[in-house]
Parts: structure tokens; sequence; C-alpha cells
């Protein structure tokens, strides 16, 4: 049954897992494809072209080879550079992408300045000035690229002396001008947030990640195209990567550290 066809879900590496744990716990009973490419990670600073054929590549084996009925680019970036582009080429797939969640943090600001940490293709990128340019009306949006967020991740370093180094550099400036909510716009971000709240303990912060928002998009989409597995269905979950097979077996344990409470 196409139905009970498998969601493929895609990452440069292991940050689209905090997406993938709240698709799995918004779709309790939808198979689940991660793919983390892991061996071309990080993305954050190739050029779109080459963005779009790493993400060309890796729709290909998901909805080719693996048969998935819809894919979620759990990845901001790949979403910046190549949403176009595979909603285009693998139509009528139905095709969900990140987008920075800048409009509730608007919505939410009391000091009228919302902090943004992306990688720097994301900030660079149209989709993220357009968003900011449409909520941000009013509000000062500072940016920060994370820089070094995503190596940390990807080499289980994400609490570690390094990483709170790292973090505090990346938020001090957004903090001096009153920042009030920081904006989570990469999915290896919240694999920083232990370290992120302790350096943000004292002040009066809120941090949006917009992983739930993505899953609930899933869960409206797959009703829409009538998408839904059958009722009772028992998920089966598969992790797939263009690296060894090492890693691929580090992004099943990073998946179970995601799915912890
Ligand atoms: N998780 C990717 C994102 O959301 C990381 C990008 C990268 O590989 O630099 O942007």
């Amino acid at each position: 049954m196409m139905t009970n066809a498998p969601i493929g879900v895609y990452d440069s590496g292991m940050g689209g897992l905090t997406v993938w744990r709240e698709v799995r716990r918004a779709l309790p009973e939808e198979s689940l494809v991660f793919l983390g490419d892991g061996k071309n990670c990080p993305y954050g600073s190739r050029s779109r072209e080459e963005i779009q054929q790493l993400a060309d590549a890796a729709v290909a084996r998901l909805v080719k080879d693996e048969g998935c009925k819809m894919v979620v680019v759990a990845c901001n970036t790949a979403t910046a550079a190549a949403i176009d582009f595979l909603r285009a080429k693998y139509a009528p797939v139905p095709f969900v992408g990140m987008e920075p969640a800048v409009k509730p943090a608007c919505l939410a600001t009391q000091s009228g300045v919302v902090g943004v940490l992306a990688t720097e293709r994301s900030l660079d990128g149209d989709l993220f000035r357009r968003t900011a340019a449409r909520y941000g009306v009013g509000i000062k949006v500072v940016t920060a690229p994370g820089r070094g967020f995503v190596e940390l991740v990807e080499r289980d370093r994400e609490d570690s002396p390094e990483a709170e180094a790292c973090v505090r550099a990346a938020v001090t400036d957004m903090l001096l001008r009153g920042a009030d909510q920081i904006v989570l716009g990469c999915t290896h971000y919240p694999f920083l947030l232990p370290v992120l709240r302790r350096v943000l303990d004292g002040h009066s912060v809120s941090i949006v990640d917009p992983s739930p928002a993505v899953a609930r998009r899933v869960v409206q989409l797959l009703d829409a195209n009538s998408l839904r597995a059958e009722a009772g269905h028992v998920p089966e979950y598969r992790f797939l990567t263009f690296a060894d097979e090492a890693y691929r077996r580090r992004l099943m344990l990073k998946a179970g550290a995601a799915t912890a409470p």
C-alpha cells in the first residue's frame, strides 16, 4: 500500500534527527527513513549549485530507491538552496522544508529584538531575507552564524567546554543588543540546547525551535494528500547515509539520544 510507504527525512548530517524525533512523536504509525548525508557535511559554506546536487542525490535515494511518499528536508541550508528545485523535479511528491522561525519569535518578543542563529548559507539566502522582511517589521532582527556548531554536533562534542565557548561567542552580541528570543535556524542546533540554556542562565530569553511546527506541517500535508498510513500500521525506522557504516551506526545512536526525554 502506497500509504504505508515511509516518509523520508533528509539532512546534511545528524541535525535532522531533531526534526525526525518530532515527526515520529506526531505520527507514531508512520515509517521513517532518515538519510543523513554525513559524507558532505557541513553544507553551510557550500555553493547553492553544489547543495542542489547533493540534495538531488539524497532525494533520488529516498524517493526512487526507498519509495518514500513524502520528503522532509530537515536542513535549513538545503531548504534555502534547493527546495524549489526539488519540488519541481520530483512532483507530485510532497515536500516539507525548514523555515526560520522568525514569525513566532517576532510575535512573541517584548523587547523588540529577535536573535537568529543559523549557518552562513541560510542567513545569506532569499528565504531568510524574505521571512525576516515579512515578519520583522518594526523589530530588530540580529543574526549570527553558529560558528563551529554543526561540527561540534557531528563530533558528539555538543556538551563540552568547547561548545560552551562557541555558543557564548555566537550569542553575546544579540544579548547585548537586548534580544529576548533566539531562533534556532539550523536543525543541528537543538542538540546544543543544554549548553545554550547554561549560557543563557540569568537572561530572560526564550529559545525558538521550529521542529514541532514542521512536524505539524507534515501531518497537515499527509492528510491533505490522503497519505496517512493505515490505522494500526507498525512503523519501521531506517537510517541511511552517504558516509560509512560507522557513521550510520552513530546516526542510530544519536537518534536514540534525540528521543530521550
Ligand atoms: N542541519 C543543517 C541546517 O539545518 C546544517 C547545515 C550544514 O551542514 O552546515 O542548516
